[in-house]
């Protein structure tokens, strides 16, 4: 892919974070979501890719927009696969908390796994702890692993959690051992990126949340040197039967990062919607909005930060920020 795609890129999650932000804390968590689609949507056919949805709003009767098979892009440029989530985080947005994004990642054809709508058990850590971490290892195993290849004492070491009774075993596990948590309610791509900034204050992302978000959150960790791990957690038979239409044979398997994003073809660009310890979220002023975004690549590891100012009077006709 054009390193000119990047800037591209930082645009379409720029154009859904401008208009799921105007949602911000009415409650409403579905018209947020549904903006932040129809903006990115939009935007993605403005650019020269032959983009096929790998993995985005769900399978083609359950979502207009975005689903699994669209084809985005203008139909001309490299063939690719995208991965999206236009609002991480509808929750977030709909209370105004803390931690929304809009999120993307691009790959060569072939270059994402295509994570099926399930769950997944994952722990992901920056360059700083590349190779300290496993699946396979104990709870306590990985955080002194991770301690140890940071160079700090365990108990400087923060791991950031959804907050759900699924984790209870951890907490407990990492609470014991002396480590930091930070428990979070929604959105866990960002704390999984974050890891890869060292004065973001995040160390190790761990536990069970979606499988797509698993595979964006490894995009930007490829990109960046970090490392992860994801294994799938079917609740039933028809999620072993949708990863395998998939094309994921062994459900069990322990995913490398390597396996979640199969090139170093990759871009990954994300824009803050509400604040988090990497982006901040979109302001508002009299005649324009200001916007944060990371964009990053995979085949030079470069990693740009974006400060944008959209101004109201010359918004483009698919930032209708509306709300
Ligand atoms: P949304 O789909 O509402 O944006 O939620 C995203 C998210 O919080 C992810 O970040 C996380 O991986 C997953 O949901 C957790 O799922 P659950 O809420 O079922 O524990």
């Amino acid at each position: 892919m054009d390193r000119e795609l990047a800037l591209e890129f930082a645009r379409v999650t720029e154009a859904a974070a401008l208009n799921s932000a105007r949602w911000m804390g009415k409650g409403d968590k579905i018209a947020a979501d549904d903006a932040a689609v129809k903006a990115m949507r939009a935007m993605f056919d403005t650019i020269n890719i032959d983009g096929t949805v790998v993995i985005g709003e769900g399978e083609m009767d359950e979502a207009p927009m975005l689903y699994i098979g669209e084809k985005v892009g203008l139909g001309r440029g490299p063939k690719v696969d995208i991965a999206v989530d236009p609002l991480e985080g509808t929750n977030l947005v709909a209370k105004g908390m803390n931690g929304a994004i809009a999120v993307l990642a691009v790959a060569e054809e072939n270059g994402l796994l295509h994570a099926p709508d399930m769950y997944m058990e994952k722990i992901a850590v920056g360059p700083g702890a590349k190779g300290a971490i496993s699946l396979a290892y104990s709870v306590e195993e990985n955080v002194i692993n991770v301690a140890k290849a940071l160079g700090k004492s365990v108990q400087d070491v923060t791991v950031v959690l959804l907050d759900r009774p699924r984790h209870e075993k951890q907490i407990q596990a990492i609470r014991k051992l002396g480590a930091r948590i930070k428990l979070i309610s929604d959105g866990d791509v960002n704390p999984a990126v974050a890891t890869a900034f060292p004065e973001s204050g995040v160390d190790i992302l761990m536990g069970i949340g979606g499988a797509p978000e698993g595979v964006l959150a490894a995009a930007a960790l490829k990109c960046m040197g970090g490392d992860m791990q994801g294994r799938l957690v079917p609740e039933n038979d028809e999620d072993i039967a949708r990863a395998k239409k998939l094309g994921i044979e062994d459900i069990n398997k322990i995913l490398t990062l390597d396996d979640l994003v199969r090139t170093d073809d990759v871009i990954f660009a994300a824009t803050g919607i509400t604040d988090s310890e990497m982006l901040r979220g979109v302001r508002f002023h009299k005649d324009r909005a200001t916007t944060h975004t990371v964009v990053m690549r995979g085949q030079t590891g470069t990693v740009r930060f974006i400060e944008a100012q959209h101004f109201f009077a010359k918004k483009p006709k698919y930032v209708k920020m509306e709300g």
